[in-house]
């Protein structure tokens, strides 16, 4: 094989630079790479699942540039220059939850959790368009999301719950007696 042909073969590659949850990074990357390859693989960041990967399930849901889309619908050279978050930066460093991880903790709204960070950044969404969200405005929204577990009611009751603690309508921790029904 000539140094032609050899050079034809290779896919071309791209140097990309991103803001991934406060920090920015630059890697190199097939053209072909789908973003939700590029955050799980060269970032580490494994918190966004791959469901399907034929844009289905919304298990890969993350925020590119403030917007929650499914990341295995875009290539990782679309997003050069673009902010993203992913389930990772939800919690505080301290540990302390979002207010919607702690709604899904409360309201029991997962199981085995493959579901539950693209429901999570879903829901932020949801929740930033419509502060107020009704039953049926929360099941719409999350229409893109799949869970095979819990049978939505949960989820639908969390993603509410969590939209009063953002407005301050509801408390943020767990009411006390709550907790001590649990541990009896
Ligand atoms: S992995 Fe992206 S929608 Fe299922
Ligand atoms: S909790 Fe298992 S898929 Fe949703």
């Amino acid at each position: 094989m000539t140094t032609t042909e050899t050079a034809a073969a290779e896919p071309a590659l791209h140097t990309i630079t991103l803001t991934v949850n406060g920090t920015r990074h630059t890697r190199t990357v097939e053209p072909r790479e789908l973003l939700v390859y590029f955050v799980r693989e060269q970032l580490g960041l494994t918190g966004t699942h791959v469901g399907c990967d034929t844009s289905q399930c919304g298990a890969c849901t993350i925020l590119l540039d403030g917007i929650a889309v499914k990341s295995c619908t875009i290539l990782a050279v679309q997003a050069d220059g673009a902010e993203i978050k992913t389930i990772e930066a939800y919690a505080e460093p301290d540990g302390t939850l979002h207010p919607i991880q702690q709604a899904f903790w409360e309201e029991h709204a997962l199981q085995c959790g493959y579901c539950t960070p693209g429901m999570i950044i879903a829901i932020d969404q949801l929740i930033r368009d419509n502060p107020n969200p009704s039953d049926s405005e929360v099941r719409h929204g999350i229409e893109g999301n799949l869970c095979r577990c819990t049978g939505y009611q949960n989820i639908v009751k969390a993603a509410i719950s969590a939209a009063a603690k953002i407005r301050g309508d509801a408390p943020f921790e767990k009411p006390e007696d709550e907790l001590m029904a649990e541990t009896h």
